[in-house]
């Protein structure tokens, strides 16, 4: 089986490891293809799950966790780092924690890994549109989201916290009023858009990037197919006997 490196956190967290596979799936697998494909990375050596309260793939994950302990893949839940996120219906000083509980029990789970703000935007708490429209938005209060945040791992909820899509002014935003710095930024990032004055900005301020869709968001209705068209990077590839996909991602 092979080990995947971790990398350490900033603060009291638990190291993550740098490879997870994400639960984001539109439409969802049947609970039988969820199951298999996540049993099979655990077997494989895969510690490290991303899900979110967005993707309604929580209760899925918490399935397979007691599955994995039931066949003996893992001996307890603590070989596994189990990231999950607040949506943006959610981001409201009063509301992360009650999510952030929904989520645990949805999980099954006394804790979480890593826990984000999905996206610096707060939408009215009965917005349900995919995509996101304007006129369900409303102003994000960075403290008091912040604030929710790490008394979410005050109480031992969220073993670390960060963000997700958060550009570098609004980590430093976040910065200014944080007594717990946020330990990761999850964003898009790859060959393509390679984000390199947040990577620096991050780096400076050592917080972690975990890089989503590193083949470009392929196959999403969000996403577009010129990471894994480009031609250069086929050829990179294929210089080192790989697929584009497994020399990228
Ligand atoms: N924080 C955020 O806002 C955010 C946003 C997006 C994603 N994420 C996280 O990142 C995870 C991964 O997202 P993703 O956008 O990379 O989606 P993905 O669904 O993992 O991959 C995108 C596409 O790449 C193709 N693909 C994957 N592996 C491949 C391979 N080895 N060879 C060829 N094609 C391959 C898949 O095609 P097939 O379906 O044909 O296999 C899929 O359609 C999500 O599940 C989620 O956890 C986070």
């Amino acid at each position: 089986m092979t080990v995947i490196p971790t990398v350490e956190l900033l603060g009291d967290g638990r190291p993550m490891p740098v490879i997870g596979i994400g639960t984001a799936s539109a439409p969802p697998p049947t609970p039988e293809v969820f199951q298999a494909g996540m049993l099979h990375a655990i077997a494989l050596g895969y510690r490290h799950f991303d899900t979110a309260y967005f993707y309604g793939s929580e209760r899925s994950v918490g399935d397979v966790i007691a599955e994995a302990l039931r066949r003996g893949l893992i001996k307890s839940r603590a070989e596994l780092f189990i990231t999950s996120k607040v949506w943006c219906t959610n981001n409201y000083g009063d509301r992360v924690l009650p999510s952030l509980q929904e989520s645990l029990g949805n999980l099954r789970s006394e804790y979480l890994d890593l826990y984000l703000v999905h996206w610096p935007v707060s939408l009215k708490p009965t917005e349900v549109r995919s995509p996101i429209e304007t006129e369900g938005m409303q102003p994000f209060d960075y403290r008091a989201v912040w604030e929710a945040m790490e008394e979410c791992h005050r109480l031992g909820l969220a073993k670390s916290i960060g963000v997700s899509n958060f550009s570098c002014k609004k980590l430093d935003q976040i910065l200014s009023i944080a007594m717990i710095p946020p330990s990761v930024n999850q964003v898009e990032m790859h060959p393509l858009w390679q984000q390199k004055r947040l990577m620096e900005f991050c780096k400076e301020k050592r917080i972690v990037i975990t890089a989503y869709s590193p083949l470009g968001g392929y196959g999403h209705k969000w996403g577009y197919n010129d990471v894994i068209e480009c031609n250069v990077l086929k050829q990179i590839a294929s210089a080192r006997g790989k697929t584009l996909a497994q020399a990228f991602t």
